[in-house]
């Protein structure tokens, strides 16, 4: 965690564009550090079945580059998660980005058995865009949100079940799940 504040420190995109819904990355600095850190303890003290939150930290060998976050409300019966990323600047255009959601999306899918994963980025991310295209998501609409003050379009994604099992991948491995499948309202016994 700590980790992951101090990585974002060393810049997570160009201060000129916004990527993020809410401008984290622009807060003063002492703000911004201990706003992310309690991001992190509140996805861990609001952890609730119907409402979790589960940022994954991505290592390249023994080194920290970012954070492949798996998100979802009421679960159980929806069977949906959406997911959102970032990678640190230094480490980014190096497909890091795709074997990360690659990865999310199988503990999704794999891992938890859900039907849907959903994502979004503004029309004008084009990385973000490039990954969520080429990991084969459907365009799902958009909506508008605010961004520096007006109103920007947010591309929407999904992926079912169904466009995922092709393209299903054999190297990723899930560990530690089964003991946790409880919080996910899920039980072992009936997998
Ligand atoms: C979005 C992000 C997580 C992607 O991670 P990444 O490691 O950079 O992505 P990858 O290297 O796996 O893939 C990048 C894709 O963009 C393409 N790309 C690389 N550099 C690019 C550039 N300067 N402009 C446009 N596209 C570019 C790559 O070719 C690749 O697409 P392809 O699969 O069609 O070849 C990362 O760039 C990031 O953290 N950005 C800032 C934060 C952010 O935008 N988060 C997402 C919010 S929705």
């Amino acid at each position: 965690m700590f980790g992951l504040v101090a990585l974002a420190d060393r810049g997570v995109h160009d201060p000129d564009y916004m990527p993020f819904l809410r401008a984290w990355t622009r807060e003063p600095d002492g703000v911004r550090q201990r706003h992310s850190l309690q991001y992190y303890w509140r996805c861990w003290a609001s952890w609730d079945v119907e409402a979790w939150e589960l940022p994954f930290g991505v290592w390249v060998d023994d080194e920290l580059v970012g954070v492949q976050t798996i998100m979802a409300g009421t679960f159980p019966q929806a069977r949906t998660f959406e997911t959102g990323s970032w990678v640190q600047r230094d480490h980014q255009g190096q497909g890091l980005g795709k074997e990360m959601r690659a990865a999310v999306l199988h503990f999704g899918f794999a891992g938890l058995d859900a039907v849907r994963a959903t994502t979004g980025a503004f029309h004008d991310n084009t990385r973000s865009l490039a990954v969520t295209a080429a990991l084969g998501y459907e365009p799902n609409g958009d909506q508008l949100r605010p961004r520096d003050g007006e109103p920007a379009r947010c591309l929407e994604f999904k992926m079912e079940r169904a466009d995922w099992e092709p393209r299903r991948r054999n190297d990723i491995v899930i560990e530690g799940l089964e003991p946790c499948l409880p919080l996910f309202g899920l039980d072992a016994t009936e997998r």
